[in-house]
């Protein structure tokens, strides 16, 4: 038996009307704003011939104001997997030109089956978050379906890497989809996130506000802390979620992508010398440092712009994926506030849930002080550190590049945090306080009675680093492997990580901590 000629062109008439989406003409309209569609994201990110889509026939189910007898493309959502750079990867893409992308029932039920597929075969799951919003005409069926996504966003945290896109509208409840997820790219323009916009907020505050100031792209990447990376546009955007894929791991049983190099490279690196400031008080930029110690242009910083007085991001060092965390002294000293603690411990709990290597350099003065941060809670958030760290079985390599002073030393992953390397610069201090605050405690009497406070003062101070703050004193009670030459800082770290590759912690098993939030 053959099949018939008509039934072949009757699939192929159905699947090309799916494949239109809301219609030529809405797909131009996008295109002459520079916009690309829910398709062209997916062509954009996967490997030609390689995207499977599954749910094209669905459609809506809603029988009210007007929809019976409608059809909406393939329910407003593209869904499936597909390959990034040889590896398999689930995806949806909510298609703005079909009702706006608004998500009702069976939008939603497409979108659900799409992540349980990517649990149960262990894919990152990728997000195209282009949408108006909850389909009103299918009222609590689409609230219903937004439970469904938020709860399979939480049964998926921690299983697979889940990445989304903000490229178009994401307003009210919706937003918490990417929230739930690990990563938030969002593109400049056409995009905005917020939970109440500009209309609730003047009707319920009379405070008249403007759609960039509550949900622009640089405002969510800047002051709010949502947004992971700020994409100039759509291409910008899938470079980020192909590239951020490179570091990963499929799942949490899996081992990121290491590919250690078959020659080790342990020599010394005598030009980072140039980059450590003849002061301790002179500001060291961080993220020069890092370039140096990592693999050329593999640092991939997360946060760039949100809480700049702490520096994360992924790369590697000889091939190995690592997560680094770095204090910046170049911005607020260094200190850590509350926004930087909340950033650095989910970037911490990120690399921990998906076994990547933590790289922690601390030059730190600690935690920064101010009726603000007290009244804020920094307690609160600083604990998110220690909590975040102690509880990491991942490989822990800590250098302390110069101050690490106070709860700030323990915040940054000191031996006592689980750090299963701690290796010090002879540029090292570390000690309860620095040294102008301890000497004015410590040295009071002193102080008032000299002749000069000043010079005393720096007297005392330099006398108070050289003994009390020296590295030599921790390391002489066994509180850091080695005082190590800077110039040997990556040939150590290299040499570290290779061999804490295999580490296996076994803890005993707890329903969850309880990670204050
Ligand atoms: C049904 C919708 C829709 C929605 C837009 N459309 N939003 N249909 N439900 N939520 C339809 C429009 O009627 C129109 O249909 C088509 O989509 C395109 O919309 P336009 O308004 O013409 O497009 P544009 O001018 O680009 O404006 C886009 C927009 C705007 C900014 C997204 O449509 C808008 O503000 N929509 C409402 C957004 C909203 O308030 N959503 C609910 C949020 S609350 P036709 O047939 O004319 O082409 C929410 C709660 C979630 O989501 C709670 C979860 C817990």
């Amino acid at each position: 038996m053959t099949i018939s000629a008509k039934l072949l062109a009757d699939m192929q008439a159905r699947r090309a009307t799916a494949m239109a989406g809301g219609g030529d003409d809405k797909i131009k309209a996008r295109h002459a704003k520079g916009l690309w569609t829910a398709r062209d994201r997916l062509a954009a990110l996967f490997q030609e011939g390689t995207f499977q889509e599954t749910g094209t026939h669905v459609r809506h189910s809603c029988r009210n104001f007007g929809m019976e007898g409608k059809d909406l493309a393939g329910d407003g959502v593209v869904v499936g997997t597909g390959y990034v750079d040889g590896r398999p990867v689930a995806a949806i893409s909510q298609d703005f030109t079909v009702a706006a992308g608004s998500l009702g029932k069976m939008h939603a039920q497409k979108i659900v089956s799409t992540m349980q597929a990517a649990g149960r075969m262990g894919m990152p799951m990728v997000a195209f978050k282009d949408s108006g919003g909850a389909r009103i005409q299918e009222g609590v069926d689409a609230l219903s379906g937004y439970g469904h996504v938020f709860y399979q966003n939480v049964l998926l945290s921690g299983v697979v890497p889940q990445i989304a896109v903000v490229c178009g509208p994401c307003a009210g409840g919706a937003a918490y989809s990417p929230a739930l997820m690990d990563f938030i790219i969002m593109t400049r323009s056409n995009a905005h996130m917020f939970i109440t916009g500009p209309e609730v907020i003047k009707a319920v505050t009379g405070k008249a506000v403007t759609m960039d100031q509550v949900g622009s792209a640089e405002m969510h990447a800047s002051v709010s802390g949502n947004v992971h990376f700020l994409a100039e546009d759509d291409q910008h955007a899938v470079e980020l979620v192909r590239r951020l894929l490179s570091y990963l791991p499929a799942n949490n049983s899996e081992d990121p992508p290491h590919r250690p190099w078959a020659d080790m490279s342990l020599l010394g690196d005598e030009g980072l010398y140039d980059l450590i400031p003849e002061q301790s008080n002179q500001p060291l930029e961080v993220r020069a440092i890092i370039a140096r110690l990592v693999d050329d242009g593999s640092f991939l910083e997360v946060h760039a712009d949100f809480a700049q007085n702490i520096v994360v991001g992924l790369a590697r060092i000889e091939g190995m994926v690592v997560g680094v965390v770095a204090n910046q002294p170049a911005v607020r000293a260094g200190a850590l506030d509350m926004d930087a603690a909340d950033k650095a411990a989910r970037f911490v709990r990120f690399c921990n849930a998906f076994n990547i290597p933590l790289l922690t350099l601390v030059d730190v003065p600690g935690f920064l002080p101010g009726i603000e941060q007290e009244r804020g809670g920094i307690i609160r958030h600083g604990a998110k550190m220690l909590f975040a760290y102690a509880s990491s079985t991942v490989p822990k390599i800590t250098v302390i590049l110069r101050k690490a002073y106070g709860g700030s030393y323990l915040a940054m992953c000191s031996q006592e945090m689980g750090a299963d390397f701690v290796f010090a610069w002879p540029t090292a201090e570390i000690a309860v306080m620095g040294a102008e605050g301890a000497i004015n405690i410590l040295y009071n009497k002193e102080l008032k009675a000299a002749d000069d406070r000043r010079a005393k003062a720096a007297e005392l101070a330099a006398d108070y680093r050289a003994e009390f703050a020296s590295p030599y004193m921790s390391a002489g009670q066994g509180y850091i492997s080695e005082v190590i030459d800077p110039a040997m800082t990556r040939a150590t770290i290299a040499l570290s990580l290779r061999k804490s590759l295999s580490k296996r912690e076994v803890r005993p098993p707890k329903k969850h901590g309880n990670i204050p939030l």
